[in-house]
């Protein structure tokens, strides 16, 4: 059921978002029995709070939603998504028309969002956002969908997401769009020199892939995108505490995040020749596990030494990034839910991110603001490079030292790009604890829509 309908004309409740300072004056504005039941239930203007307004007849008249006048506008137009879950079923418009619409509209829609595929459905009537003319409501649509299918991938237990769902996925996904689709499984992996992913991959009882698919105009700018699926992490036989395992059936998030923004470049129809990779693994323990010391071979010929099993997302992604680096595109960008150390250092809300461009880094830190899909720039720090050196391969993939984690997982990557133009890598969390306005508790497709945004300004408005 839509719950955004673009009609000027059509009747429809009133929403009064304002400052706490602006409530007095509203409240001698209402109606006499309207103040007064405002008056009487004692309501206070406190900023995320609402209340609705009954009016002559009793029947609801309008409704007042209290904002945080402390934070910046995106911020406030986004907290106003709020109300889809607060508000009886209805049809609604805000007061004001010249706030960011388009942005309210998206978090009205992904706030709205539920997961609930193992329970009775409930089927309630939602409230309705009633749009002006001019808001694209269509693109809002298109993006909480493909925020949607992001969040139901993450959310999805490892038992009916193993990496043959996740290769399901991507594959609807891509035919959706006639992209081109392909995947290499299993042994055909080390035919392929695909050797990290088979390792990591090998001992679940799923084979381990890579999937593979592009789409668009071959001649346009090569954007590609790279999201570590690893649909079930348990350490591998660096075996994690029970705590730490609990929620590893989001250790796909990074590649929820790439088919994310992939369906909605696709959708937007941006000018690009997008390809998206994703190493599909899971990363589980047999008699045929790789092993703490093992040294393995890369696609790029890097021998990598093995400190830590739980480390695995760095090493299918390394030999992801290789492949893809190999065409030389003008872009690529990568996500994964890689160190818990970039969730010590900035939260989970908030994703650490690294780019070989100055440039490209500060409009993504500014689109991320403009849009609320917030991110913080860490660097590759190349001092720490001496922090992956073994003793007996070309390179650990693990630091010898308990510091940087997040960073030096990043230098590691960073050893198989050389011909990107630019390269970004995104270390997310894909996860929302507790429930903030359009971000539901449970799995977040983080920075799906920023990345998005970012490659249409680059490409959109450059060709
Ligand atoms: N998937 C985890 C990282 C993770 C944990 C992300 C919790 C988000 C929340 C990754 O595979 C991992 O286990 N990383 C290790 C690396 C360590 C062994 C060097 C980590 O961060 O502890
Ligand atoms: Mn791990
Ligand atoms: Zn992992």
């Amino acid at each position: 059921m839509s719950t955004l309908i673009v009609d000027d004309a059509r009747a429809s409740t009133p929403i009064h978002a304002l400052s706490a300072s602006d409530w007095p004056s509203l409240l001698q504005r209402l109606a006499p029995s309207a103040r007064r039941f405002a008056e009487s239930v004692q309501f206070e203007p406190k900023p995320g709070r609402h209340l609705l307004l009954p009016g002559e007849t009793g029947a609801l008249e309008c409704v007042v939603f209290v904002e945080d006048s402390g934070k910046s506008a995106p911020e406030r137009a986004f907290a106003r998504g709020a109300l889809a879950s607060l508000l009886p079923p209805g049809d609604y418009r805000f007061e004001r028309a010249e706030d960011d619409l388009a942005l309210t509209a998206f978090a009205w829609l992904t706030d709205a969002y539920r997961f609930e595929p193992y329970r009775a459905k409930e089927n309630k009537p939602a409230a309705v956002l009633v749009l002006p003319e001019g808001v694209d409501a269509g693109r809002a649509e298109r993006l909480a969908r493909a925020i949607a299918f992001g969040r139901d991938l993450i959310n999805t237990p490892a038992n009916d997401l193993s990496p043959d769902g996740l290769e399901t996925a991507a594959r609807e996904l891509a035919s959706d769009f006639d992209a081109s689709f392909a995947t290499t499984v299993g042994d055909a992996l080390l035919a392929a020199n695909l050797p990290m992913i088979h390792a990591v991959g090998r001992a679940s009882a799923t084979a381990p892939r890579l999937i593979d698919f592009s789409w668009g105009d071959r001649a346009a700018p090569k954007v590609t995108l790279v999201g570590k699926g690893v649909t079930f992490d348990t350490g591998g036989l660096n075996i994690k505490p029970d705590a730490a395992m609990l929620l590893m059936k989001k250790d796909m998030g990074g590649a929820a995040t790439a088919l994310a923004a992939a369906r909605m470049v696709m959708s937007e129809n941006l000018p690009v020749r997008l390809r998206v990779l994703v190493p599909a693994v899971e990363n589980a323990i047999s008699g045929c596990a790789f092993r703490p010391g093992d040294v393995l071979r890369s696609r790029k010929g890097l021998s990598v030494e093995i400190g830590n099993t739980d480390a695995e997302g760095r090493l299918i992604l390394a030999d992801a990034l290789a492949l893809a680096d190999e065409d030389a595109p003008e872009l690529m960008v990568d996500f994964a839910t890689l160190t818990g150390a970039a969730r010590v250092a900035l939260g989970p809300d908030l994703p650490a991110f690294y780019a070989t461009d100055d440039a490209f880094a500060a409009e993504v830190m500014e689109l991320g603001v403009r849009i609320n899909d917030p991110v913080w720039r860490l660097p590759f720090w190349a001092p720490y490079e001496e922090m992956l050196a073994s003793r007996v391969a070309d390179v650990s993939h693990i630091s010898n030292t308990p510091f940087a984690g997040s960073v030096t997982a990043a230098l590691f990557l960073k050893r198989f790009v050389e011909k990107a133009r630019i390269y970004a890598h995104f270390d997310l969390f894909a996860w929302t604890p507790s429930a903030r306005p359009g971000r539901p508790q449970g799995g977040e497709a983080q920075v799906a829509r920023l990345i998005f945004e970012t490659i249409e300004r680059r490409f959109r408005e450059a060709g």
